[in-house]
């Protein structure tokens, strides 16, 4: 299996960059930094975590690729441009909301038991659970730490506002969870609401912190940063929707992580529960269908009947008006224009992406 990653689809705005140019710009302002973060670490987590940023392969040859694709430090660094700040301010948020990221999915594969990640073997199938959990943890430190040490006229609120995205984002991964053993139907069934409600938390949280942090670092007026994070908290839950569609009928090949898991694990993904609430009667099919270790054929017939009922069209169509929403919050403060369209850019290709 290939580790790199599959190009992203070029989206062009008529007078301004890609949104692939975007990523590339934005990661070559970061990585440097946050490779030097890294290098900092203890060698067993610092050797898993740079497996995870496709630095090296499981037994340290150093390899190029797959590493993600950097959604969020572009967020980080538009957004402090959207506020007429310099991108440098934005690089130690960057690379602690990248950090972060980094640590929630490798902890998430634990609880998801899912064995691919980025296009090779998620970090505890490489590594063993137990090593997997500490890197986690130290690159949760290490994000802390980098984020704390960045200073400045808003350092202290940064800090804060990346301890309770922590919060919401744990609280999301607990409903997560939780929702897996509720039914498709009937009473303790979970309704879009409560999906929306864990999705915001899970992901979204992230995201809105990552597209206002660096703005709060660098003391930008809580108009601004407001909303930047509330975009962000919009993009969150297309971004979510869209990796429930791709959950489901992605190619692993090109997404780099299993396809069908969701399904397997009864995780309550936006698709399904649009299904439903279109078509009720498919509650009770999925329960029987799905219950009980279901084999790959029921998946299938599971997958078949949510894309016949809507559901796939459904979270799409979801996902288009949350990033209408968030251009919407965008537009409505005096943001530097040129960088709204950077963003309003970037958040279509979470729309389109394949990966
Ligand atoms: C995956 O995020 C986790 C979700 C919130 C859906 P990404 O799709 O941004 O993962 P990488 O960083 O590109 O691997
Ligand atoms: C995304 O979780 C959110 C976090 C990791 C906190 P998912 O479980 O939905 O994401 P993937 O599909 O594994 O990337
Ligand atoms: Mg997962
Ligand atoms: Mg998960």
């Amino acid at each position: 299996m290939s580790t790199q990653a599959a190009p992203l689809t070029p989206i062009s705005l008529k007078d301004g960059p890609s949104a692939d140019a975007t990523l590339a710009r934005c990661r070559e302002l970061v990585e440097p930094a946050l490779r030097k973060a890294v290098q900092g670490l203890h060698p067993g987590p610092g050797r898993i975590a740079s497996h995870a940023f496709g630095w090296c392969d499981a037994d340290g040859t150093p390899s190029s690729g797959g590493g993600g694709k950097g959604v969020r430090p572009a967020l980080a660094v538009l957004g402090t441009e959207a506020v007429g700040a310099n991108a440098d301010v934005a690089v130690p948020a960057a690379v602690a909301i990248e950090l972060i990221h980094t640590f929630s999915l490798m902890h998430d594969d634990i609880m998801d038991g899912d064995e691919r990640r980025r296009h090779r073997d998620s970090a505890w199938k490489a590594f063993g659970t137990g090593p997997a959990v500490l890197a986690g943890d130290a690159l949760f430190a290490l994000a802390v730490r980098t984020l704390a040490e960045a200073g400045g006229t808003g350092g202290g609120a940064a800090v804060h506002q990346l301890a309770v995205m922590m919060g919401e984002l744990v609280h999301g991964q607990a409903d997560d969870v939780l929702f897996e053993s509720r039914p498709w139907s009937g009473p303790g069934s979970v309704s879009p609401a409560e999906y929306r409600a864990m999705a915001v938390r899970k992901t979204g949280a992230l995201l809105g912190c990552a597209t206002a942090l660096g703005p709060v670092l660098a003391g930008a007026p809580p108009l601004l940063t407001d909303a930047l994070a509330r975009a962000g908290r919009e993009w969150g839950l297309a971004f979510q929707a869209v990796d429930d569609v791709l959950g489901i009928w992605g190619d692993p090949a090109v997404t780099g992580k299993p396809v069908h898991s969701d399904l397997r694990r009864g995780k309550k993904t936006l698709p399904v529960l649009g299904a439903i609430a279109m078509d009720p009667s498919l509650g009770p099919r999925l329960d029987r269908l799905l219950t009980v270790n279901p084999d790959e054929a029921a998946v299938r017939r599971a997958a078949d009947l949510v894309e016949e009922a809507g559901g796939r069209a459904y979270a799409l169509r979801d996902a288009r008006t949350r990033v209408a929403t968030a251009r919407d919050h965008l537009r409505a403060v005096p943001l530097a224009g040129r960088h709204v369209d950077e963003l309003v850019a970037l958040s279509q290709l979470l729309l389109d992406r394949r990966v």
